[in-house]
């Protein structure tokens, strides 16, 4: 685990003081940069040391058989893993005739520093060599958000004692890098070795490029490199290539005090269908618009990116400033996984690491695509047209399994199920309720009607189409949904879970209106008035299982009747759970790996009553070890909700430091996306109440006693609003090009009404008195309590 406070806590940046090698691998997650298509971890500039190098473009995978002890009909034969390909990071240096290399010689000072507004990674050194020479390298990386397939790096290198230097900086790129040994943790990525085959190399006196093409997925890769040089010396400039690599190599002498400039522009592009010289051709101009633009341009671009970005988004917490830094380094991710997927997945660990080999999951419309909605929509478009881009293989997949409709993967990253494990795969049809959802939010926040009509139809109805047919009304008339696994992991194929059957009655309701709606596209689509009716009648007829006796919900049919899980038997070393207990244990207790139920309450929290909210969570809460890092920002959610907003906050911590912190340990395989999103969803729906449910944004605002302030922005039709919430009191201001425009808002189920004229404040009601003593699993209490003193 990274210590508490690794990081200084600072507004804007998180930054590195000191080379700690023990958490290489975690501090290059932290580091990763990527656009969401380019995704560069945050390795050194020189490969080595490193904890696990990386670079990965979105979608390129290569196809691994997923063999299987005992086999089932339907299982899937392969699984897609994601490439680290062509490394163009590394610039290594030859300080007179000696390696820089931080394990020899003497590093006298380090400091990285990425930066949440230019959006650029800053690294300077101060390094004495073995033989006691000293220099001083200053490098700086950024990857493009506005030219999508540009990265570019700024290395300069100072002599930084009383004698001339000799000085060689190779700038490379490498393909087929030497990974590190797979761990038994099923959450990390298969190792390929060596997936690329060479298929050209190319040199110029100042760059190059390599070509490769993965074996079995047939996806081929280019990568190119052209470097600009400032010397106030004489400078010898060349390149050489080979099949997996090729090397600029400048070299000058330089005086002391004198500094060597490389700027290095790096283009990666790769197409299942383009040729070669397509593909050549298509990463050479990317090359050439990063020179017009100059390493400036592109800061500058950069920057203006992000500013735009950050006053639609930004969050400002006044009474914590760690999570003030986290919540902004949060949605700085959450950004870099989306800007410019471009109807490509947005990955459970973005481009950041290798983790759950690059898989997709529904972490990206429950957690990731709810964020981006309300402050950066257009990537959420994307990220659904993607969704809809998968469709054929979600419908093949329904009919392997005998289903009508779409069955969309548990994990994958081009469309095919990659999960091999049906329990904790397949079976959590969830996903596809998440799926509907995401595109009603992102309808109804954004008024986008064209999507609607051109894929929001089409994904509400084959999903409806799935729950019809996944299904079945009893004797009785009740609909049921059985055999199926819900958020939390260890309760799995069972029937009828709360979650999914209330999702799946939204997502059943919103396809027959909107087959109401766009009534020639929905006839296009085949559905009938008979079709959509059995839609309604499922949706009315949804069984929500209840103990009359405990009165809480149960997660699934018979939750609360079983066992009871051994918490005072179980050591922390234990946890997580499923890497110590089988799973046949786990699936017959009640113990949850994840909000469930209490998730249920948040995304369909008007399916239930303030009272079965409270008492839900108390129940729920005492038998949750939060084993995801999904968790805790639920749990955060509906803390506030129900009065508690001091845990709350403690939740709220750890889903926002989960990887500043690595508190799951495991931080180098990637960040945790949905946890970084989950910041801002304990922040604005947790303590600003948002809710959506049914089409009027809803607020009711309630701080922890540690939070003086916090405001935040959303965006809603167009419209800008920003919602600033005291202890007292909520102050509601409408920002839009038009001034008249207005907007209806609820604040504690009262209408408001905000026009641009004037902002408006109004009251927050005293907090819940009374309230009974809640309790988590024993030794499962929030892993970052609120602090008592503040900072
Ligand atoms: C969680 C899933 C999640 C996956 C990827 C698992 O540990 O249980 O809900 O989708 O991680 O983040």
């Amino acid at each position: 685990m990274i210590r508490e406070r690794a990081y200084p806590v600072e507004p804007w940046h998180v930054r590195e003081t000191r080379l700690d090698m023990d958490v290489l691998a975690q501090s290059e997650s932290v580091f990763a940069l990527s656009n969401g298509h380019v995704g560069l971890r945050g390795n050194l500039d020189e490969g080595e040391p490193h904890g696990l190098p990386g670079t990965y473009l979105n979608s390129f995978y290569e196809l691994r058989p997923l063999p299987y002890a005992e086999a089932g009909f339907g299982f899937p034969e392969s699984g897609q893993t994601i490439v680290n390909v062509t490394n163009g990071k590394l610039i290594r240096l030859l300080v007179d005739d000696e390696p820089l290399d931080v394990r020899y010689g003497e590093v006298l000072a380090h400091e990285r520093v990425l930066d949440l507004r230019s959006g650029t990674l800053h690294r300077s050194l101060h390094w004495r060599s073995p033989a006691g020479r000293e220099v001083r390298v200053n490098s700086t990386r950024l990857v493009s958000f506005r030219q999508r397939s540009v990265a570019a790096i700024r290395y300069e290198v100072a002599v930084a004692d009383d004698k001339p230097l000799r000085l060689i900086v190779q700038s490379e790129l490498v393909a087929n890098e030497t990974l590190p040994p797979q761990s038994r943790d099923p959450r990390v990525a298969a190792v390929l070795e060596s997936p690329l085959e060479a298929e050209e190399e190319l040199t110029t006196p100042g760059g190059g490029l390599l070509i490769h093409r993965t074996k079995v997925s047939g996806l081929r890769v280019a990568a190119a490199m052209e470097h600009e040089i400032e010397s106030p010396a004489r400078t010898t400039i060349d390149s050489e290539g080979y099949e997996d690599w090729v090397r600029t190599t400048v070299g000058c002498v330089l005086e002391p005090g004198q500094k060597l400039c490389v700027m290095k522009y790096l283009t990666y592009g790769w197409s299942s269908r383009r040729s070669l010289p397509a593909l050549r051709d298509q990463v050479g101009a990317a090359l050439a618009a990063a020179r017009l633009d100059g390493w400036d341009g592109l800061v500058r671009e950069q920057r203006e990116y992000l500013d735009e970005f950050w006053d639609a988004a930004d969050v400002e917490v006044d009474g914590d400033p760690e999570v003030q830094q986290a919540v902004r380094f949060g949605l700085f991710h959450v950004l870099q996984a989306g800007a410019r997927a471009e109807r490509r997945p947005i990955s459970a660990k973005g481009l950041t690491g290798p983790g759950y080999d690059g898989h997709a999951f529904w972490d990206t419309e429950m957690f990731v695509l709810p964020v981006l909605t309300y402050t950066h929509p257009a990537a959420v478009r994307d990220a659904l047209y993607w969704r809809h881009a998968t469709l054929p293989k979600a419908h093949e997949r329904a009919r392997t399994l005998n289903l009508a409709g779409a069955a969309f993967p548990w994990r994958t990253i081009e469309g095919p199920e990659s999960s091999g494990y049906w329990p904790a795969g397949t079976a959590g049809f969830h996903i596809a309720a998440g799926i509907a959802d995401a595109v009603r939010r992102y309808v109804l926040v954004t008024g986008d009607r064209q999507l609607e009509r051109e894929i929001g139809l089409t994904l509400l109805v084959e999903t409806a189409r799935l729950w019809r047919s996944l299904g079945h009304h009893d004797r009785a008339g009740q609909y049921h949904i059985d055999g199926v696994t819900g958020p939390d992991e260890y309760t799995a194929v069972k029937n009828d879970n709360v979650y999914t059957n209330l999702m799946a009655q939204r997502n059943l309701l919103a396809a027959a209106d909107a087959a109401a709606c766009y009534r020639d596209e929905a006839y296009h689509l085949g559905v009938t008035d008979e079709e959509a009716a059995a839609w309604r009648d499922a949706a009315v007829a949804m069984h929500i299982p209840y103990d009359d006796e405990l009165d809480v919900h149960q997660q699934v049919e018979g939750f609360t009747r079983l066992q009871e899980w051994d918490f005072a038997d179980t050591p922390q070393d234990k946890y997580p759970l499923l890497l110590h207990y089988p799973y046949f244990d786990l699936y017959r207790k009640q113990v949850i790996k994840q909000a469930d139920l209490v998730l249920a309450m948040h995304w369909r929290g008007d399916a239930f009553t303030v009272e079965e909210k409270l008492r839900n969570f108390l129940y729920y809460e005492r038998r949750t070890v939060r084993d995801s890092s999904l968790s805790a920002c639920t749990q955060a959610v509906l803390a506030v909700e129900v009065g508690y907003p001091d845990l709350a906050h403690s939740y709220l911590r750890e889903a926002a430091l989960m990887d500043l912190h690595d508190l799951n340990e495991n931080t180098r395989d990637g960040v945790h996306m949905a946890a970084l999103a989950g910041a801002w969803i304990a922040l604005v729906a947790g303590f600003g109440g948002l809710r959506d449910h049914d089409g009027v944004p809803s607020f009711e605002p309630r701080l922890s006693s540690r939070l003086n302030r916090l405001a935040f922005a959303l965006q809603w039709c167009g419209m800008r609003l920003r919602v600033d919430v005291r202890s007292h009191q909520t102050t509601y201001a409408l920002h839009h090009a038009d001034p008249d425009a207005a907007l209806e808002l609820r604040h504690y189920g009262e209408p408001v009404r905000v026009t641009c004229a004037k902002p408006v404040t109004v009251p927050n009601p005293p907090p819940r008195a009374n309230l009974p003593p809640v309790e988590q699993a024993p030794g499962r209490e929030p892993l970052l309590r609120l602090p008592e003193n503040p900072i």
